[in-house]
């Protein structure tokens, strides 16, 4: 794995104990977060399973805040996912999101309608095939895609299918979320 993701990861520990730092952190991603929400049509009646919530997991809390969606934020990352929970717990949303230690490459068994992969997970084409083996037709897939300076830094995904919509995405590391859905 590159040094950049690396990096993201072990920042995201340091400034998930301070309630300051992880809100200036999380700061700039709540456009990015609107704009996948709008992207998937995400509302109430979603189940999202965000495949890479990090130490600081501003991606369930922002969909759950905005979107006021159930939340399943799962990292495979033990210390991550700690960290997660505590920030889940701070933000008093335990009632909506489920924090858990696990691979986004291993099925999912609880039902989900939608699921939003961050830039750093990896790798993609697996986790792909782990979401559309446990979804149900219609199920919502969002990926974000590196941009490309920073293309050889993360995992991309290459898939062979057009995705059935995208979004841009305007941070330096990622310029675009892309949308896929299950057949029905
Ligand atoms: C640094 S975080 C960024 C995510 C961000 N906090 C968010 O809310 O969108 C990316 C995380 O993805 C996790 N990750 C990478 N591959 C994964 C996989 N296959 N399954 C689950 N988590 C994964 C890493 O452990 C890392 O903690």
């Amino acid at each position: 794995m590159s040094w950049i993701p690396r990096i993201v990861a072990a920042w995201e520990k340091v400034s998930s104990s301070s309630k300051l730092l992880s809100r200036i952190y999380s700061r700039p991603y709540k456009g990015v977060i609107e704009n996948e929400i709008r992207l998937a049509g995400i509302n109430s009646n979603d189940t999202v399973l965000n495949i890479g919530c990090g130490a600081v997991p501003f991606t369930a809390l922002y969909l759950a805040q905005l979107a006021d969606c159930m939340v399943y934020a799962l990292d495979l990352d033990p210390v991550a996912a700690g960290h997660a929970l505590k920030c889940v717990r701070k933000a008093g949303l335990e009632d909506r999101i489920t924090v858990l230690h696990a691979d986004g490459c291993i099925e999912f068994e609880p039902h989900f309608t939608v699921s939003i992969v961050a830039l750093q997970a990896a790798p993609k084409a697996k986790i792909l095939r782990a979401l559309n083996k446990t979804a149900s037709p219609g199920s919502r897939f969002i990926f974000r895609m590196p941009s490309l300076p920073y293309k050889n830094h993360y995992d991309s995904l290459h898939t062979g299918h057009l995705p059935r919509a995208e979004t841009y995405q305007p941070m330096r590391t990622f310029d675009r979320s892309v949308l896929y859905q299950k057949a029905v």
